[in-house]
């Protein structure tokens, strides 16, 4: 076996997927360094980013990609939904429209992804609840019909529940993987 690999057995990958300016990067940024960068630069394209989280003595790698939300970027995203272990799904509480589109997201995904893939849903901005226009109880309405691991209302901003956030879909993700372990008698 080689040398690490028992140290590091989960490896995970996330999509990170919404409407242009709702906070996708903006939640990668604080989940990965703790910075927040108030002025927006529309992500061209896809980034990835990456962070070992560990929790009952577990080391798990989670790959996470930032896709733009911008529909001018539609045609190739499908290229980076392959294989995704999780997709969280990002609104901004401040903006109905983009709670609206979440089912298209979830389509759109779903085309590619893992159809087992556990979902998160986030309703970013909560610092600006003076702008509110998505009521909470709606995003948890929502997160329960789509049948999705988690919902939480954060903020890239403040850092509020971001951490515990991903941290929560890394635990869903670790479990499915051992039930799927035990299930193949391994
Ligand atoms: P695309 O790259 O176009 O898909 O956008 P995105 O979803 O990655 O959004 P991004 O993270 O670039 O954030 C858009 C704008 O919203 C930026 O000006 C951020 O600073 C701001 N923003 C992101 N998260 C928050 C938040 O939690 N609170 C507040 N007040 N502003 C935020």
């Amino acid at each position: 076996m080689a040398e690490g690999f028992e140290e590091e057995p989960y490896v995970f990958k996330i999509l990170l997927l919404g409407d242009g300016g709702v906070g996708k990067t903006s939640l990668l940024r604080r989940f990965i360094d703790n910075t927040f960068d108030p002025d927006y630069q529309s992500t061209i394209g896809v980034q990835f980013m990456t962070r070992v989280v560990k929790f009952d003595n577990k080391n798990v790698k989670l790959v996470i990609w930032d896709i733009a939300g911008q529909s001018r970027h539609t045609t190739y995203r499908h290229l980076y939904y392959k294989a995704a272990n999780g997709i969280i799904l990002v609104y901004d509480i401040t903006r109905y429209k983009t709670f609206e589109n979440l089912p298209r997201w979830i389509q759109d995904a779903m085309e590619s992804v893992d159809p087992n893939a556990k979902i998160a849903v986030l309703g970013n901005k909560s610092d600006l609840e003076a702008y509110r226009a998505v009521q909470k109880e709606l995003g948890e309405l929502f997160s329960k019909k789509i049948d999705a691991e988690l919902f939480s209302e954060t903020s890239a901003k403040s850092g509020n529940n971001v951490e515990e956030a991903f941290l929560a879909l890394a635990k869903a993700l670790v479990k499915k993987s051992d039930e799927i372990q035990k299930n193949l008698g391994l």
